[in-house]
């Protein structure tokens, strides 16, 4: 196992390419189920998550092939499985049930149970496509469906749900008859992948507003050109926040600033200078970072996958800063190792006072998920001395090639062996580029 060793204290400058979606990616891959043949799609990040993915769409019977385009046959379907194995591993494999029904008309796929962020159910995914006319029954651990054609329903989602959207809408395309869906998400990724199955054929009006209208189709088949995946704004973001934490001059090129809005805006609160162009985002950070207020909420509203990464920043503004999460209910599990590096946090619930100070000092950290990795990864950058983070296998889930894109921007980074303690050891890893 690796861990990543960071010599803080460096102002990032530079410009960083902002890859493809992953929470996009996803449930573009899955949904080519949907569309018997070949597909081609473009701007896909190089992620473990992409690889799960291509390795449960392989046990479907749907092999792929990775280059700059990436390529995946769903011609056949031979098996309608998402075993356990590969569920605990990425929740978003639930994301075959939609599209297993409506094509192959049964779908077997594993409960995901809790994870690090908090309880997180799929029975709003479960309601909407048994409005649809499936029958579930579970069993073992597993979520057993069976399906004839679908039928067009009219279901109101109990909250915004971004996979439940996309697990219903999958489906809906193929129902006989109009499917209205109230409540639903209204993630970029959602309309994105909307986009895609309209590119199939499909009939999606709506989407990116909380109501989505599709009237079904009897088939899809592929696009005749690739599908290109929208830039991704949590990495955007995270980026952005490189540059706020380090003082630093940071643009983010190939990216989308229309799809950032709340982060932007928080950014400025905190005493950055943000200049925009249709696709490229440029932070310069103050010489101290000012507090803010942040409260957590489903799409336009601040995105709960920077609440960790605006959470290093608070630490460091000159006052006090107040985060509500709203979404998950345990997803500070980020503040307490910040504090281990000086940080001076209090938690209470789902809402975090952070008292910022002068600076943070490097310390063995342990990340917890994808987005507490990426806040850990920003605090070391900022603080005084080396910082380790231990479990990246988190990171390298949801970001592609970010040890390389920071050592571009001028970090001080770099991977190595879990057992390498030595200081002197550790200090020669990250400079040796
Ligand atoms: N919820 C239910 N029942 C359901 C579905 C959701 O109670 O059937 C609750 C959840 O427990 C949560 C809230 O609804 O409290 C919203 O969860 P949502 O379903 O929107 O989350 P998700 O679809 O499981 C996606 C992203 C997450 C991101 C959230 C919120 C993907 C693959 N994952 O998860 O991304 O945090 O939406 O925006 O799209 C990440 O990338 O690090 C990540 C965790």
């Amino acid at each position: 196992m690796e861990k990543i060793v960071i010599e803080g204290g460096h102002r990032l400058v530079g410009s960083v390419k902002a890859a493809g979606a992953k929470n996009a990616a996803l449930p573009i891959l899955i949904a080519t189920l949907v569309a018997p043949g070949e597909h081609r799609l473009d701007n896909i990040p190089d992620l473990a998550d992409i690889s799960s993915t291509l390795s449960l769409l392989g046990r479907i019977g749907c092999p792929s092939l990775v280059g700059p385009t990436v390529k995946v046959d769903t011609s056949r379907i031979a098996f309608s499985e998402a075993p356990y194995d590969v569920v605990r591993k990425m929740r978003a494999s639930v994301l075959v049930l939609g599209p297993l029904i409506a094509r192959h008309g049964e779908a077997h796929v594993s409960l995901p149970g809790g994870c690090a962020i908090g309880v997180r159910p799929i029975d709003q995914h479960l309601k909407g496509l048994e409005a649809l006319g499936a029958q579930f029954e579970l069993s073992g651990g597993m979520v057993h469906a069976t399906a004839g054609r679908l039928r067009g329903a009219d279901f109101t989602f109990d909250m915004p749900t971004v996979t439940g959207t996309e697990n219903v809408l999958t489906a809906a395309v193929l129902a006989d008859g109009v499917t209205v869906l109230r409540n639903a998400a209204c993630e970029p990724e959602i309309e994105d992948l909307a986009g895609f199955l309209n590119s199939c054929g499909a009939k999606i009006t709506g989407a990116g507003t909380p109501t989505l209208t599709i009237e079904g189709v009897a088939r899809l088949s592929p696009p005749s050109r690739p599908w290109s995946v929208v830039p991704d704004r949590i990495e955007t973001g995270t980026y952005l926040c490189a540059a706020a934490v380090t003082g630093g001059d940071i643009t983010v090129t190939h990216t989308d600033p229309s799809m950032l809005t709340a982060v932007l805006a928080r950014l400025e609160d905190a005493g950055c200078i943000i200049d925009t162009t249709a696709t490229t985002i440029r932070l310069r950070g103050p010489e101290r970072l000012k507090p803010f207020t942040i409260v957590t909420e489903p799409h336009p509203g601040f995105p709960t996958d920077m609440q960790a990464q605006l959470m290093t920043l608070a630490t460091l503004a000159d006052g006090r800063s107040e985060i509500t999460e709203t979404i998950f209910e345990n997803r500070f599990m980020h503040a307490a190792e910040l504090m281990r590096m000086g940080a001076r946090i209090e938690t209470k619930g789902n809402h975090a006072t952070v008292q910022g100070v002068p600076r943070l000092t490097g310390a063995a950290v342990m990340a917890s998920d994808l987005r507490a990795s990426a806040a850990l990864l920003l605090a070391g950058l900022s603080a005084e001395g080396l910082t380790e983070v231990l479990r990246i296998y988190h990171l390298d889930r949801g970001y592609d090639g970010m040890v390389e894109k920071l050592r571009a921007l001028g970090a001080r980074i770099g991977r190595v062996d879990n057992d390498l303690r030595d200081p002197e050891a550790l200090r020669r890893a990250i400079t040796a580029a």
